[in-house]
């Protein structure tokens, strides 16, 4: 610990820059794409990409993409929305199973493990049979092109099954993920007005059952579910009403099953993510684009080859397993490792037995992961052998240089670049990230991959690139997976992403980019928490809270957390009447974990009041979380009742 400690200071000190190895860049995907092309250097590329429509059309190329019928134009952009790969027709399903079920029959799609230690093989062969039973179950239950279909699946192969049988026959799925509540699942049902459900009777976790289809049961009478699909994972024999619920086992189908012919701009998927207000966002992706930009950038990103063992951690109720778990590493024909359970179980040393025993060469997680096993100790990974990976990556939050280095120094031997991704839900495909060949500097996700015109703007729109300066992250062009928009939300969409700056994609983060071009994320603008690497709207949290009988109001902050990166505290009013206990704090918790999921749960909850509110009767969250952190909040002369201040003081400080 003293020695990582020496080596943070030292690089704190010197900023320095880790260059990559000369084999590194020799061998990789993107220094071959640039020979090919003539592209003497990592400058020229991204000049040369910034013509879009000649490198997304390259890169469709480049990843082997196979349209049942070919485009008849790169892009039509018509701001704010973009379409890619005009009059193409094609399904994701052709690229990511139907033709690597030829050409890579016996390869490896997954290795699966089991939390209690179970393990599953499926070759391409077996995903691409599995895939086409639960397609032909999918028509049965007469679902069809366009129909939305909700999957509420734990990390078990069953998963991408189900997403890729619902997009092979043109459904689009809607995944909701397993740590959220069945409250959580019935609002992302009702809103895509989902016909079908997809689930398991429960799955393993932290060595022990978290039970899924018996609390479906609970909402399911509200929402238009028709038909449910309940995969047995547990042997626990939820109950199962005739007529609506069937068994996995049962409803499967023959092992013929064609590919619905669609358009390029079809809808694949919608993916629910959090934003200002307390109702979930549907982001809309779409075949085509989604298919080559998530594809490209994890080619050129992570330089998947054909003998690579990729392992993304995520869990892909997520944007990221969604793109680098599922479709991307599969339509590159990659062999991927799948892990369901919790990353410390049986022992801390879980993940890297993991790594061992496949034999892990890329690995993607996240900085609080890091963070977590950072504090279990070094021992851990050093007792196994590692020494396979050759790349390493993070996502979901800056990484801290303390972070960065133990992730360098213990679990990449000093021998593997760690690739910084900044992205997001509604970007699709990883946007700021270095190259095999691009210098880094830990804590920066360096440079906007080839074809992403990213910049920081001030309020007034003017660009601070090169300036080192503080200001609002955009996107300038659009990419190929961009959202096509929120699923039945067109003014949302508008008023989110488009309206700060004329035709400009506004991202809702903070950053700086220094004099050589790099970028430096600081987080979010708006309301909305980063924990663990997870988005969760302070609104929803408070809505949550007020769902309570004895709740009048709530504030929802975060505090800076050393492994979660922050902690949600919430200042809350009671109704008059009832009097705060340590038994109510802990009801309230408990109650945002069922109204939400275990993520939401606030770490502290303290009683106030009152709150403080501008005069139109806006509840200051600025204003407390900057008393909560012994912070200047600014004029409160402004507000409406300026007392309150020193209610959320004195609580925060617990001098009540
Ligand atoms: C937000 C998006 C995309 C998958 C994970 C989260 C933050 C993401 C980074 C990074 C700094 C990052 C941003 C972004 N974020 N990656 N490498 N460095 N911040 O997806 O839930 O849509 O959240 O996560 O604030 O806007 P998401």
């Amino acid at each position: 610990m003293k020695e990582t400690q020496e080596t943070i200071a030292s690089l704190l000190q010197e900023g320095r820059t880790f260059y990559p190895p000369e084999e590194l860049v020799e061998n990789s995907n993107v220094k071959r794409f640039m020979d090919e092309h003539d592209i003497p250097t990592y400058d020229e590329l991204l000049r040369k990409a910034q013509n879009i429509e000649w490198f997304w059309s390259e890169m469709a190329r480049e990843v082997s993409i196979e349209w049942y019928e070919p485009y008849t134009q790169v892009l039509e952009w018509n701001p704010p929305y973009a379409k890619w790969f005009i009059n193409a027709k094609y399904n994701i399903v052709h690229d990511a199973l139907d033709k690597q079920a030829k050409l890579r029959k016996n390869k490896l799609a997954y290795i699966w493990e089991g939390e209690p230690g179970d393990i599953r093989k499926l070759t391409y062969h077996d995903l691409y049979r599995e895939v086409n039973r639960f397609a032909n179950a999918l028509k049965d239950l007469g679902i069809r092109k366009g129909d939305r279909v909700t999957i509420w699946l734990p990390m078990i192969p069953e998963l991408p099954i189900a997403m890729l049988a619902c997009a092979k026959i043109g459904a689009i799925h809607s995944v909701v993920f397993s740590g959220f509540s069945e409250k959580a699942l019935l609002d992302r049902i009702q809103d895509a007005e989902a016909k079908l459900l997809i689930t398991a009777d429960g799955f393993y976790r932290g060595g022990k059952v978290i039970e899924l289809k018996s609390r479906a049961d609970q909402i399911l009478d509200q929402t238009t579910i028709e038909n449910v699909i309940v995969y047995d994972r547990t042997n626990i024999n939820p109950p199962m009403k005739e007529g609506r619920d069937h068994w996995w086992q049962d409803v499967l189908g023959s092992r013929k099953c064609e590919t619905e012919i669609m358009d390029a701009n079809d809808t694949l998927f919608i993916l629910y993510t959090s934003g200002t207000t307390g109702k979930p966002k549907g982001v809309i992706h779409a075949h085509g684009g989604y298919a080559v930009g998530t594809a490209s950038t994890l080619h050129f990103i992570f330089d998947i080859k054909e003998d690579d063992i990729w392992w993304c951690s995520a869990d892909i109720g997520w944007i990221t397993g969604h793109s680098y778990i599922v479709y991307a590493p599969l339509i590159l024909g990659a062999t991927s490792v799948m892990y369901e359970g919790a990353p410390t179980h049986p022992t801390p040393a879980r993940w890297w037995e993991i790594i061992e025993r496949y034999g892990v060469t890329v690995f993607y997680t996240a900085p609080t992961a890091i963070r977590m096993f950072m504090r279990l100790g070094e021992k851990y990974p050093q007792n196994h052998d590692l020494s396979t990976l050759r790349l390493l990556g993070t996502v979901g939050e800056p990484i801290n240089p303390e972070a960065w280095v133990w992730y360098y120094k213990y679990i990449g031997n000093e021998q593997c670049q760690i690739m910084d991704t900044w992205w997001q839900t509604e970007t699709g495909m990883q946007m700021i990230s270095p190259l095999p060949i691009t210098p880094l500097k830990p804590g920066s996700a360096t440079k906007p991959f080839p074809g992403i015109d990213a910049d920081v703007f001030d309020p007034e729109g003017n660009s601070l690139h090169g300036r080192n300066a503080g200001g609002y992250l955009v996107i300038k062009k659009p990419w190929p997976a961009m959202l096509r928009g929120l699923w039945r939300a067109e003014e949302r969409y508008i008023n989110t992403y488009w309206s700060a700056y004329p035709n400009i994609y506004f991202t809702g983060d903070a950053a700086r980019v220094d004099s050589e071009g790099y970028f430096w994320i600081q987080g979010r603008l708006d309301d909305v928490l980063n924990v663990s690497g997870h988005r969760i709207g302070n609104s929803e949290v408070e809505s949550a809270l007020v769902s309570h009988p004895a709740v009048s109001e709530a504030a929802v902050v975060g505090k800076p957390h050393e492994v979660k990166g922050e902690a949600i505290v919430a200042f809350v009013v009671l109704k008059s009447g009832i009097e705060p206990s340590e038994q109510l704090i802990d009801d309230l918790k408990q109650h945002v974990a069922k109204e939400i999921g275990k993520i939401a749960r606030p770490d502290e909850i303290y009683f106030v009041p009152d709150l403080p509110k501008t005069r139109s009767g806006k509840i200051m969250r600025r204003v407390c979380r900057a008393v909560m952190l012994g912070k200047d909040p600014g004029d409160i002369t402004t507000l409406a009742n300026p007392e309150a201040v020193d209610f959320v003081r004195k609580a925060a400080s617990g001098e009540v």
